[in-house]
């Protein structure tokens, strides 16, 4: 048995992009949580410290998503060892950045390390996916696959875990600016319309495929036309104070489109090189500011590798 402690890196992710509602999502260098996991033969899994959180997380392993990732692991790959486990939470909670999907996705790639490294990262997805289950009601897999494949997925079909690595143009930037405040994705969740009418979801379909498209020719301007959400963002929006004036101000500052990041408060933008990526930025934080809201700013390429060991001694 591997007693050496391994630390993993889970990285933020931007799922649903506009106009893929739980089919499209895409990793980030940076933010990400960092988790180390130990095996120890005491057939338990405990949580020992979690730094970050503010004490807002679980410490009980079964409701957190690390202990949880961890718990489905041994069970089903037939281990008996235990688990000790460290949490550096450095994503903000509920900031729609695929925080849980984060810590669970460093869990599992820290104790597959730990195991031999025996399943591949699309077999550990199903134990990511429980872990999202427990942390806000949805096994959706937007965030979590990006987080441990790395690239832009297309999430095909959750259940046969057919997921598609959609190829990026080299100087497309992410820009993810987060207000301080709080949605919790289950509510985000129970405020989606259960049905759509035909004329929204022609649009949308036209637009998903668009992207993928657009993506793959690497034509910015089919980029830009794709970026539109008649779903989620008109329900969603109401919870974002502030939410068109900071996306108008994305699109003046020349972001190629500008949407909500997952289910929200952050919010997204996709631009052509890193010179417009900080213009963008700072235009969608001056906006925020402008209604006395403080914010976050990341800016990233979009992360090819995802979830990472970071060291294993
Ligand atoms: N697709 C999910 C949602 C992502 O929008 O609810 C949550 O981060």
């Amino acid at each position: 048995m591997n007693t050496n402690w391994i630390k993993a890196f889970g990285p933020a992710t931007v799922a649903n992009v506009s106009c893929g509602f739980d089919v499209f999502g895409f990793a980030l260098h940076q933010p990400g949580d960092e988790v180390e996991v130990r095996l120890n033969d005491s057939g338990k899994i405990l949580i020992t410290e979690i730094t970050g959180d503010n004490h807002l997380l679980p410490r009980e392993a079964h409701l957190n998503t690390c202990g949880v990732a961890v718990q489905q692991f041994l069970q089903t790959t037939n281990h008996s060892y235990g688990a000790e486990i460290k949490l550096n939470k450095k994503l903000p909670l509920g900031s729609g950045m695929g925080s849980s999907a984060a810590s669970a996705v460093a869990a599992l790639v820290a104790i597959n390390h730990a195991t031999g490294d025996k399943l591949s990262r699309k077999e550990l997805l199903p134990f990511a996916m429980e872990a999202e289950r427990i942390a806000c009601g949805s096994a959706h897999a937007d965030n979590v696959a990006p987080s441990l494949l790395g690239g832009f997925v297309l999430i095909r079909d959750k259940e046969t875990l057919d997921i598609i690595n959609i190829p990026t143009p080299s100087d497309l930037f992410a820009v993810v600016v987060h207000p301080h405040i709080e949605i919790k994705t289950s509510d985000a969740r129970q405020a989606m319309r259960k049905t759509l009418s035909l004329t929204d979801a022609v649009k949308q379909w036209g637009n998903t495929a668009a992207l993928v498209a657009g993506l793959m020719k690497e034509d910015f301007n089919l980029i830009s036309r794709s970026l539109e959400d008649v779903v989620a963002e008109p329900v969603r929006s109401i919870f974002i104070p502030g939410y068109y004036q900071v996306k108008q101000a994305a699109l003046q500052a020349g972001a190629l489109g500008c949407g909500i990041s997952g289910s929200g408060p952050s919010v997204f933008a996709l631009c052509r090189g890193e010179v417009n990526a900080h213009v963008v930025a700072s235009a969608v934080q001056t906006a925020f500011q402008d209604i006395k809201l403080k914010s976050d700013k990341y800016i990233s390429e979009i992360n090819l590798v995802g979830a990472q060991v970071l060291s294993s001694d």
